[in-house]
């Protein structure tokens, strides 16, 4: 990640909030940051976030961070939806991220943005100041390895629990085949 360690910077960036501490973290200790993003932050981006978390336990991948955000601001401050955090729960994760909106830092801060559908991308896409900026942006799609016949993850909020499962099984998929492509970036 970009180093946001200076003095400056870190008086700068005291002014804000959670992503703030963060940054200062992560820029200070090089770490690969990736941002996932649906329009909420209740449903979609919160799940991704736990799964690549415990992934990243589970394969000792300690120099990625991960965080989610969302297109909008309703949510703000909100955890994950409770239909979202039950079905997470039986698998094993627990959701604990507060909704935030995307903020302008996040593409100088993060390394990958992962949007869940084409109206998220788009959406990062047109809020990127520089070309740099934007192709950091990507669809989570174009890492499904075994669901190759969607080409989003589908929005679960209005539908039934049925929606909530199938976004725990395509974020798995994604996930993994996230990892590899990272791990398998640092070793060439
Ligand atoms: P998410 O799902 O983008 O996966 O967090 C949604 C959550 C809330 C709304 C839409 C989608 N909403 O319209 O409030």
């Amino acid at each position: 990640m970009q180093n946001v360690g200076s003095d400056f910077q870190i008086n700068m960036l005291k002014s804000c909030d959670k992503i703030t501490t963060f940054a200062i973290i992560m820029g200070k200790s090089e770490k690969y940051g990736i941002l996932f993003v649906c329009l909420g932050n209740i449903c979609r981006s919160p799940a991704a976030q736990a799964v690549m978390q415990r992934i990243i336990e589970e394969r000792n991948l300690s120099d990625i961070v991960v965080d989610s955000a969302g297109i909008s601001s309703y949510h703000q401050g909100d955890l994950p939806d409770q239909r979202m955090r039950i079905h997470a729960r039986r698998r094993g994760l627990d959701l604990t991220h507060r909704s935030r909106q995307v903020k302008a830092d996040d593409f100088e801060l993060f390394d990958l943005i992962v949007a869940m559908d084409d109206s998220n991308y788009d959406r990062l896409r047109r809020l990127a100041f520089t070309q740099e900026e934007a192709d950091k942006v990507v669809r989570i799609a174009d890492y499904f390895r075994q669901f190759t016949t969607y080409d989003c993850i589908p929005d679960p909020y209005y539908g039934g629990a049925e929606g909530f499962e199938i976004v725990l099984d395509l974020l798995d998929d994604a996930c993994h085949s996230i990892a590899d492509s990272i791990a398998k970036h640092k070793l060439e």
